[in-house]
């Protein structure tokens, strides 16, 4: 446990990189894994979610190595076995913290015939697997574990995978993932019907290794996915953007603190993830993107951002899949917004790292906001000034709870401590030091700022 407390700061000024994309970075590694020859990823996130899943993978036979420690530019190096060619672990694989790591793995080693064991943290054996588990056992495999579906579980792969069509019953990218790495080695055309949108992520890494995959628009809105198992997929060169739902802690950061305008370069603005720049624009931020450019299949640019004066809306259940990991943040923002702002389509928001929709609450009204809590939704009765603040934040695992409250500490009459720091390096390591170049105050407790 690392105590951290982030008190009221001068103005956010700067421009700074943000570490890799966590969901791109899980990919990147998992399809360099699945393809012949080597990968060589450039900006990958080095935080213990990526770590993991990269642990995970060489358990499995896959050669990665990181450039000398010390070199810049987050550069590593994938030896991919080929699609199908995975070998079995000899020990259990521990996915830490990380749901996407464990369900893409999931997914990943139910087309391989062997058997896998993985666990992961206090957090991680909490949440449902049985998302997961359905779909990949229609494809032959057979997921067995405790009860109601947690980790730890065992993989029991198939040798005779069948493509199966699948409409997704939840909007999780995961699951969809999940579908499509256990296709890759699946004769045939496997496809997964999306009735909302989610990031897409795992079609444009697939597509930027030459695997043959289609996107059909459907008539009633959804998108099917198609694809074709069992290709020659060839080691690419991949860079990562920088991650938005990283980019949003310093982003909200200087749209609430007087005097501020940072500029936040070379992140990813994938439409499937921007739900929150949508919705900050419609509370009255002032936002400038730049520099439009694609890197790997995916979209990238720099974002300019000012102190703002921000107002309470209306944000539609339908956008929660795109900034679905966003709504801490979002909430933060809202309490310094003037009027009420009303979020809804949360339900999946209580299965995160923990239960985000109850401690989002709890830690606004800590703080001195007026919130109110429905089953999926939540409503920020916003101070149009300045919080209170003053809370002692329990973060319980979960990395984006602790850096939404520091972030609020740094606007707030008074500062705010959260117990555990260490959490954010599941994303976001480098985050106080990177807040603190840009003019915070964020201090381990105990130790002279
Ligand atoms: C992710 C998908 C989302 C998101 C998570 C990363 C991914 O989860 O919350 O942080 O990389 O696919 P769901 O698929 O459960 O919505």
């Amino acid at each position: 446990m690392r105590p951290l407390n982030s008190g009221t700061c001068g103005p956010l000024q700067g421009k700074t990189d943000l570490p890799g994309d966590k969901s791109i970075s899980h990919r990147a590694l998992m399809i360099g894994a699945a393809a012949v020859g080597e990968t060589t990823i450039s900006n990958l996130l080095e935080g213990e979610d990526v770590l993991h899943t990269a642990a995970a993978l060489r358990a499995l036979g896959a050669e990665i190595a990181r450039d000398e420690p010390g070199t810049t530019g987050n550069l590593w190096h994938v030896h991919g076995r080929g699609v199908g060619g995975l070998a079995e672990p000899a020990r259990v694989l521990d996915l830490g913290n990380s749901g996407t790591g464990a369900r893409l793995i999931i997914g990943l080693l139910a087309t391989h015939p062997f058997v896998s064991c993985l666990t992961g943290d206090a957090s991680l054996t909490a949440r449902p697997m049985g998302r997961v588990a359905e779909p990949l056992e229609r494809m032959g495999a057979r997921i067995v574990a405790r009860s109601e579906c947690r980790l730890p579980l065992a993989v029991v792969g198939t040798s005779d995978p069948v493509p199966i069509e699948y409409r997704l019953p939840v909007a999780s990218a995961q699951v969809k993932s999940a579908i499509l790495l256990a296709a890759l080695n699946t004769p045939g055309r496997s496809t997964v019907i999306e009735p909302v949108g989610t990031r897409d992520h795992t079609e444009l890494m697939l597509s930027h290794f030459g695997a043959d995959l289609a996107v059909a628009e459907l008539e009633d809105g959804a998108r099917a996915i198609t694809l074709t198992g069992q290709p020659e997929i060839e080691g690419r060169t991949v860079r990562v953007p920088g991650d938005l739902s990283s980019a949003a802690f310093p982003a909200v950061a200087a749209l609430v603190i007087p005097g501020s305008e940072i500029i936040l370069a070379g992140v990813g603005v994938n439409p499937l993830r921007a739900g929150l720049i949508e919705t900050l624009g419609e509370m009255g931020a002032d936002i400038t993107i730049s520099n439009r450019r694609e890197e790997a299949g995916e979209p990238v640019a720099d974002i300019m951002l000012r102190t703002s004066a921000l107002r309470g809306v209306e944000v539609p259940a339908e956008r929660a899949p795109r900034m679905i990991d966003e709504y801490p943040i979002l909430a933060v923002a809202a309490a310094f917004a003037k009027g009420t702002t009303t979020m809804r389509g949360l339900a999946e928001l209580r299965i995160k790292e923990g239960d985000r929709l109850g401690a989002t609450a709890r830690g606004l009204a800590a703080s001195g906001v007026a919130v109110e809590k429905g089953e999926d939704a939540l409503v920020v009765h916003g101070t149009g000034g300045a919080p209170e603040g003053g809370a002692a934040i329990e973060t319980g695992y979960d990395h984006r709870i602790a850096m939404a409250f520091l972030v609020l500490g740094m606007a707030a009459k008074k500062p705010v401590r959260i117990d555990d720091g260490t959490v954010i390096d599941t994303s976001f390591p480098g985050f106080v030091e990177l807040m603190n170049r840009l003019g915070g105050s964020i201090v381990a407790e105990g130790e002279a700022p």
